[in-house]
């Protein structure tokens, strides 16, 4: 299907979607956003999918919601219509590991994207903020809630009361991204990362994703438990038999998400 705001492609079981609108620096409208839950509901039914990257160009990531198509609303358009939430939810809901290959601006929306995803891999040229501030409003994609959870109060005070720009070695050492490459390897690193992902068991690939996710919206009690019962779980897929099978007889494991 023809996507006018991304660019979509499968190969060697990744589904990488490009965010595609240059002329506003990939500001998300709400096609755009539509456009990416289609997308993920696609891929989740598609078994040449194993894992997914989200990127943009090397300019920006997605420079936040786009503003132009925010500007004239009211409280209730955005009330009545619940605006972003509905593709951000099957967003949330998607079950297959998501990498976010973040080049140039994440601001705002974007910003809130990324963070999203289940992991963000920058380019030494990202730049990340909550500047909305600077528009009369706040986040509300999450730029108040999961930054915080990513870099600790003070800097999600920091960043969104002032709206200044994270680089992405203050992103790294703050926690809010996984690794820091030049730009020109961003995309082939995070296509190995998602070969090396790829090749696991899908199973158990969705357990970890779903178990870590559960550490952000549990007490560590109930998310240990959580976890105990997954892993447990797990001991009936037949993956685990070939995974354990395949390291006692010094073999490569074939796994069949079974
Ligand atoms: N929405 C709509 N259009 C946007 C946009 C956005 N968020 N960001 C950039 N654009 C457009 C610009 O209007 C411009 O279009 P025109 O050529 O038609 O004027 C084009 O993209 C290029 O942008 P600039 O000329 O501004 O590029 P620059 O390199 O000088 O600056 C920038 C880059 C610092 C990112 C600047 O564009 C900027 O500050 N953008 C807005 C960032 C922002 O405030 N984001 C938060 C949005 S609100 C939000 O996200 C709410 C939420 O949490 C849900």
């Amino acid at each position: 299907m023809a996507y006018e705001t991304l660019i979509v492609e499968v190969a060697d079981h990744i589904g990488l979607i490009r965010l595609n609108r240059p002329e506003a620096l990939n500001a998300l409208n709400m096609q755009l956003l539509e456009e990416l839950a289609d997308v993920l509901v696609s891929f989740s039914t598609n078994d040449k999918v194993r894992c997914v990257i989200i990127t943009g160009s090397e300019k920006a990531f997605a420079a936040g919601a786009d503003i132009k198509e925010m500007s004239e609303k009211s409280f209730t358009d955005m009330f009545e219509a619940d605006y972003f939430t509905g593709p951000t939810e099957t967003l949330l809901r998607f079950r297959k590991p998501i990498i976010a290959a973040v080049s140039g601006y994440a601001l705002g929306g974007g910003c809130e994207l990324a963070m999203m995803c289940d992991f963000i891999i920058a380019s030494d040229t990202a730049k990340f903020g909550q500047p909305e501030i600077n528009l009369g409003v706040m986040g509300g994609m999450g730029g108040t809630q999961r930054l915080t959870r990513f870099v600790g109060k003070s800097k999600a005070m920091e960043m969104n009361l002032t709206g200044r720009f994270m680089d992405a070695a203050e992103a790294e050492r703050s926690g809010l991204v996984s690794r820091v490459v030049p730009a020109k390897d961003l995309l082939d690193d995070a296509k190995a990362t998602a070969a090396k992902i790829a090749e696991k068991s899908l199973i158990a690939a969705m357990a970890v994703k779903e178990a870590v996710n559960r550490s952000y919206e549990t007490t560590l009690r109930e998310g240990v438990l959580f976890e105990r019962r997954v892993f447990h779980s797990l001991f009936s897929s037949e993956d685990q038999a070939e995974g354990m099978a395949a390291f006692t007889e010094k073999r490569a494991p074939q796994f069949r998400d079974r």
